[in-house]
């Protein structure tokens, strides 16, 4: 009997410890409490970033990392770009890296690909046995070869691909509806000023200011990625998340628009089953001649935030 009451006393005791800590943490202190603590795991739980490729998304990265990594526990392993010179003047000199090939000396924790998707095809796999991988350059993933080597190094070495949502919105709703089987279609149209296009090809035509609106391409994305690599991978993006339609079932259309002076749109358009969509218009300002939107330099930090390895997957952050 007195045992059974002793429990019932403990029971009491640990239910009104449970009822304060819930009342702590619900109260405006108790939020700053916790966001304290977060921050000293994040913090303890550091992670040495190596950063490939030293453009636009490259330079803002370093910045990023030297400015606020030890808040949200990042550190730079390294920083390499295939002209050194570009990073004598801007990184401390014991960061740069002058071989590629001998990244693994440096340990990084995850490596960062933000040049061309020709360095994700050349060292992509051995980043995977080295590191977890945050792949800026998916449209690289187009060739079916790269994209089912790359998989199976990540699930082989459990090790994460990671792909950054860039300028895609809802990408993980379209997963979702992947998942679930509902999803029929996908099709992603991305207007631009043409001075930011990076074409290859037969895209690559001249124009003139004030020609308005013309489309270039239209048709898989399998097919356009080749054409315009530095330009479709938020379409590469869509094409990893609808993972059933993948890039030959995702459509996608590129249109140059002399009108489109200070944003790239984005528009998407996703069909389910039983009359389902999903229509959205994102823009991104940009300056003229900008490959990348201003809001996607900061898609590509909170997506670099996720990547403390989800295991040996491709994973849309
Ligand atoms: N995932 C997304 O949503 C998204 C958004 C914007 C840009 N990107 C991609 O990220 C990458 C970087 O973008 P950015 O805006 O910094 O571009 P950027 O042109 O400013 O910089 C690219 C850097 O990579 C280097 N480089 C180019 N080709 C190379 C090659 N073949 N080998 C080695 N180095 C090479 C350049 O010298 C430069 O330093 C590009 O591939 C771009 O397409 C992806």
């Amino acid at each position: 009997m007195h045992c059974w009451f002793g429990a019932e006393e403990n029971g009491r005791q640990q239910t009104c410890r449970l009822v304060r800590t819930f009342w702590l943490l619900c109260s405006e202190r108790g939020a700053s409490v916790l966001h304290l603590w977060v921050r000293n795991v994040m913090a303890e739980r550091q992670m040495a970033v190596g950063i490939v490729g030293y453009g636009h998304l490259g330079q803002y990265l370093v910045e990023q990392i030297l400015a606020e990594g030890e808040k949200v526990g990042l550190h730079l392993a390294f920083v390499w770009n295939r002209n050194l010179e570009r990073l004598r003047s801007s990184v401390p000199e014991e960061l740069i890296l002058e071989q590629l090939s001998n990244f693994p000396d440096r340990s990084a924790d995850v490596i960062v690909e933000v040049c061309h998707p020709h360095i994700v095809k050349e060292f992509g796999e051995m980043f995977l046995a080295h590191a977890q991988f945050l792949v800026g350059s998916p449209s690289a993933l187009s060739d079916p070869q790269l994209n089912r080597q790359l998989r199976q190094a990540a699930e082989h070495h459990r090790r994460t691909l990671y792909i950054p949502s860039g300028a895609l919105w809802g990408g993980q709703d379209i997963q979702r509806l992947d998942h679930s089987g509902f999803l029929k279609g996908l099709s992603v149209r991305m207007s631009k000023h043409p001075s930011c296009f990076r074409l290859v090809g037969d895209l690559h035509r001249d124009w003139t200011e004030g020609e308005g609106r013309r489309v270039l391409f239209k048709g898989t994305v399998a097919d356009l990625c080749p054409l315009a690599p530095n330009n479709v991978n938020t379409m590469a993006a869509a094409a990893i998340a609808a993972e059933s339609l993948g890039f030959d079932g995702v459509t996608g259309e590129l249109v140059s628009d002399t009108g489109l002076s200070d944003y790239h749109m984005v528009e998407l358009e996703v069909t389910g089953v039983n009359g389902f969509s999903v229509t959205t218009v994102r823009r991104n300002p940009a300056q003229l001649g900008a490959v990348t939107g201003s809001a996607t330099y900061k898609s590509f930090w909170s997506s670099l935030l996720v990547c403390r390895g989800h295991g040996g997957r491709v994973y849309l952050c």
